[in-house]
């Protein structure tokens, strides 16, 4: 039907008569010569339509906005003053011979091309909202990175492997998708959260080096970077240790990023998970947010001020400053919209010092605290933050984790502000990393247990498996993450392969012989017929191309995406099925659907 892509016409083709298929994406009537942007997945094209061709131009005369068309035409240069740099065919426009109309449009609920369309239109309306030149571009994206992935991952003998999407639950943290059995009476199927035991089966199989780009279910609370379905580009090796996994598969991300939008990222750094808490409050900081954490917990135990002596003196309190350079300039209307923000992560305040003069002690500096603080105090936290002249110090004390993460989130959105911007504190367009030497277990103080901190299945460090028993809180695992901008990008483990660890990582979760072998025990049972070392490493595609595209919503990579309230605006899905559905499978709701 086509000579051409529309998008792809350019200089190349001057004086070419070309044949192109396309939508109308605008319509332009200039006194006696229409104007027609023909767009297609590669970009636009001008076609100029002039009335000296009069049964062409009555046609052209009819188009609307996203009509299908078909013309043949010239290609021509465009006059002086009229060129587009920032298109293919910003040079060229196409003078129309023929015309036809594929296919008319009725009136779009709304124009392609504008901005801020709410969610809900958009997501309503998917199909126009994905003939958007952006969304196309991101899902070609989309495309290139998943090829460029299994370009590096057969290129190192890696196969593909289906797994099956009917089948048991595996904890990686989330509620289970469920799926009823009709076969079996009051039976269920969980949906994947990841294929994580069936990988590691096949290990055991033999078959040494597996991935799979596949959807994973989660039924989890919603943020722009989760979906409830979402697709890992989820690989499992055996005999590689912990770096050479790392290794490994850093490779596969600085590939990917160099041919699938030229960038060559810079060798990842490698920071151990104490490390990234203690100076960030994170386990996926943002390293182009310049400001770091100090620590102040040891030396606030015997102040005044009770905001700092009481988390200083508990076991799990931390008091900490977040030192910004320049920060004196701050208005007291911004210091209080932080404290506001702050408050969001459960902070109750947000105390601050501004350090006008050194030289002048406690006089120097200007702060609704320091009086309740004594000069030793005052002079550590000095010393620590390394302030000086001109500096803001924002101080954070509460139970760890609320310290850690309201401090953390401060320490990003000053990065990123206007403010942060113009002093340099956001520098950098690329910062990745690898978070390592993840502990094994988090204690969950209300349920009175530990739980794993990656999944139930990751090894322990050599020698710290007699910790299990002893003493949880001190095991350290061999597991990864891979972050990218402050986002987790990827995480993974080297796995336990003897069947006798794995049983003492349950004991310590509590999770019973008897619960273990009717959860687990095709795991437990493969292990025991000489399973290989082994590991790997599951990357989210989904976030890994929005940060390529810079979307700020995983919903911008996705073709057919879920809401925040995980519902599918354009299917209308979930929804009630009929009683009859209902009883084949074996299922009677308690609150019923009213009668409609
Ligand atoms: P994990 O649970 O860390 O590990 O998931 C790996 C990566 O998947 C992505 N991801 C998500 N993306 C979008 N929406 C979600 N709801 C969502 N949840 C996770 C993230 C994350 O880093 N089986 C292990 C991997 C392993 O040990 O090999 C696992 O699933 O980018
Ligand atoms: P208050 O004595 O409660 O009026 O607090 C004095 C200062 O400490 C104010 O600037 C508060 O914003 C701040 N503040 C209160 N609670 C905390 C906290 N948990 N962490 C940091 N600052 C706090």
């Amino acid at each position: 039907m086509r000579t051409s892509y529309c998008g792809l016409v350019s200089e190349t083709l001057l004086g070419q008569t070309v044949t192109l298929v396309g939508w109308a994406h605008r319509r332009r009537d200039h006194g006696g010569v229409i104007f027609i942007d023909l767009r297609d997945r590669e970009g636009l094209v001008q076609v100029v339509c002039d009335p000296d061709r009069p049964d062409m131009f009555k046609v052209a005369e009819g188009v609307r906005n996203e009509f299908c068309l078909k013309i043949v035409g010239k290609v021509r240069e465009r006059p002086a003053g009229t060129t587009n740099a920032n298109i293919t065919s910003g040079k060229v426009e196409v003078l129309c011979h023929e015309i036809e109309v594929l296919n008319p449009s009725v009136t779009p609920p709304f124009q392609l091309d504008e901005e801020n369309l709410s969610e809900t239109t958009r997501l309503t309306h998917r199909v126009l909202d994905l003939r958007r030149p952006q969304m196309q571009r991101n899902l070609m994206l989309r495309y290139r990175v998943a090829m460029e992935v299994r370009k590096f991952l057969d290129a190192n003998g890696f196969i593909d492997i289906e797994t099956p999407m009917l089948t048991k639950s595996t904890p990686e943290g989330a509620r289970d998708y469920l799926v009823p059995s009709r076969v079996h009476d009051g039976m269920f199927f969980a949906l994947p959260q990841s294929p994580q035991l069936f990988k590691q089966l096949l290990m055991v199989a033999g078959f040494d080096r597996y991935y799979q780009i596949t959807k994973c279910f989660r039924d989890e609370d919603l943020r722009a970077d989760r979906q409830p379905e979402f697709t890992q580009i989820d690989i499992e090796t055996s005999f590689l240790t912990e770096e050479e996994i790392r290794t490994m598969f850093e490779g596969m991300i600085r590939s990917t990023f160099e041919h699938a939008i030229g960038v060559k990222l810079p060798a990842f750094p490698v920071m151990k998970y104490a490390d990234a808490m203690r100076l960030y409050g994170s386990d996926k900081p943002d390293l182009r947010v310049k400001l770091q954490f100090t620590e102040l917990t040891d030396a606030m135990k015997d102040v005044e001020f009770k905001v700092f002596s009481g988390p200083a003196n508990s076991a799990d309190g931390r008091v900490v400053a977040l030192r910004v350079p320049g920060g004196g300039e701050m208005s007291r209307g911004e210091i209080d919209a932080y404290t506001e923000f702050v408050k969001i992560y459960g902070a109750k305040g947000l105390a601050w010092i501004k350090v006008n003069d050194t030289a002048k002690g406690r006089e120097g500096l200007q702060s609704p605290i320091v009086k309740n603080l004594h000069d030793k105090a005052i002079a550590e936290i000095l010393a620590r933050t390394g302030a000086v002249n001109g500096d803001l110090i924002f101080f954070g004390a509460d139970k760890a984790k609320v310290a850690n993460d309201a401090i953390g989130a401060l320490r990003i959105k000053i990065g990123h502000s206007e403010f942060g911007k113009a002093r340099g504190l956001l520098q950098g367009q690329w910062e990745p990393l690898w978070v390592i030497d993840f502990p094994m277990f988090e204690h969950d103080d209300e349920a009175q247990r530990w739980n794993a901190v990656h999944h139930p299945f990751t090894s322990p460090k050599d020698g710290h498996e007699d910790w299990l028993e002893t003493d949880p809180g001190k095991c350290i695992a061999k597991a990864y993450d891979v972050v990218l901008n402050g986002i987790e990008l990827g995480g993974g483990s080297v796995r336990i392969h003897r069947e006798e660890v794995q049983s003492k990582v349950f004991r310590a979760l509590k999770i019973g012989a008897e619960e273990a072998q009717l959860k687990f025990g095709f795991l437990l049972d493969a292990l025991k017929y000489g399973a290989p070392p082994h590991g790997g490493i599951a990357i989210g595609l989904d976030r890994f191309v929005m940060l390529m595209t810079g979307a700020e919503s995983l919903r911008d990579v996705i073709a057919f995406p879920k809401t925040q309230r995980a519902q599918d605006l354009l299917t209308n899905a979930p929804s009630p099925v009929d009683e009859r559905q209902l009883r084949e499978l074996h299922i009677r709701l308690r609150n019923p659907m009213p009668a409609a």
